[in-house]
């Protein structure tokens, strides 16, 4: 399959501190990567050195054979999805969906406002879309931004912790949004403590340790035969939190 996004000896400090030491990564088109392990371990860094929101000390990443230099440079084939939604709070649904079409796709408003309408469908909020965002609940908010992701047709979403601001049950809908997503195939990235809620969809998951991907497989390896001790007890700990 082919190459998305290749990760070449990346790594990244902030002062005295290093948060990502020479990793490497490829994701082919078509991957739903899940990336689990402590706080501090360098999810989130990892994931916005990918969507160009970092850079980087050494190393390259590429997207598509290109370097990856800052935001603009991913073309809008990266999407993010931030654990707080970041819709526009003076916009409707709607319009949140139809504005960067507009002015990103530079779609017209007949076509941005079709596009959108089947996107809020497609996450079943077609009904919400003139409403305002604080009007929604929190897994709602989360939907229209997984569609507003969609509206400019990424090769690649990346989640950030995308229900860790939900109850369950809403964090469940959202999850729901995202399996179906990836049974079409939709190449993405999830960092996420939600093990449970990925292990069904996730194609391969990544445990971050101290800036290095300490350990990779399917999910079966991962949470069930991976002996090596520093995961098992990120897992009990994850677990612990899950039942509380
Ligand atoms: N902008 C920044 N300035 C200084 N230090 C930072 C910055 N961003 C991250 N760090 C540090 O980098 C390390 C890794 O942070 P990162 O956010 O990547 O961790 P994480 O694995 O996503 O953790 P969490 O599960 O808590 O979200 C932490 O020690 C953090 O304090
Ligand atoms: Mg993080």
């Amino acid at each position: 399959m082919a190459e998305l996004i290749k990760v070449n000896n990346i790594s990244k400090s902030f002062g005295d501190n290093t948060v990502l030491k020479n990793l490497d990564l490829t994701i082919l088109k078509g991957e739903v990567i899940a990336i689990i392990g402590s706080s501090g371990s360098g999810k989130s860094t990892l994931v916005r050195c990918m969507a160009g929101l970092e850079n980087t000390e050494n190393g390259e990443i590429l997207l598509k054979d290109k370097i990856i230099q800052n935001v603009k440079s991913t073309n809008g084939l990266i999407g993010m999805v931030f654990q707080n939604f970041n819709l526009f709070p003076h916009y409707t649904v709607l319009e949140n969906l139809t504005k960067p079409c507009q002015t990103v796709k530079k779609m017209n408003s007949k076509d941005a406002k079709e596009k959108a309408m089947n996107l809020l469908k497609k996450v079943h909020l077609q009904d919400k879309f003139n409403q305002y965002p604080s009007t929604l609940s929190g897994g709602q908010k989360q939907r229209v931004a997984i569609a507003r992701a969609l509206s400019m047709d990424p090769e690649i979403i990346i989640f950030d912790e995308p229900t860790s601001s939900l109850d369950p049950e809403l964090a469940h809908e959202v999850f729901e949004t995202i399996s179906t997503l990836a049974h079409e195939g939709q190449t993405m990235v999830i960092v996420t403590h939600q093990i449970n809620a990925i292990r069904h969809f996730a194609t391969r998951v990544l445990f971050l340790n101290k800036g290095q991907i300490e350990e990779e497989g399917t999910p079966k390896y991962i949470f069930e035969e991976c002996t090596n001790p520093k995961l098992k007890k990120f897992l009990q700990i994850v677990d612990y939190v899950d039942l509380d």
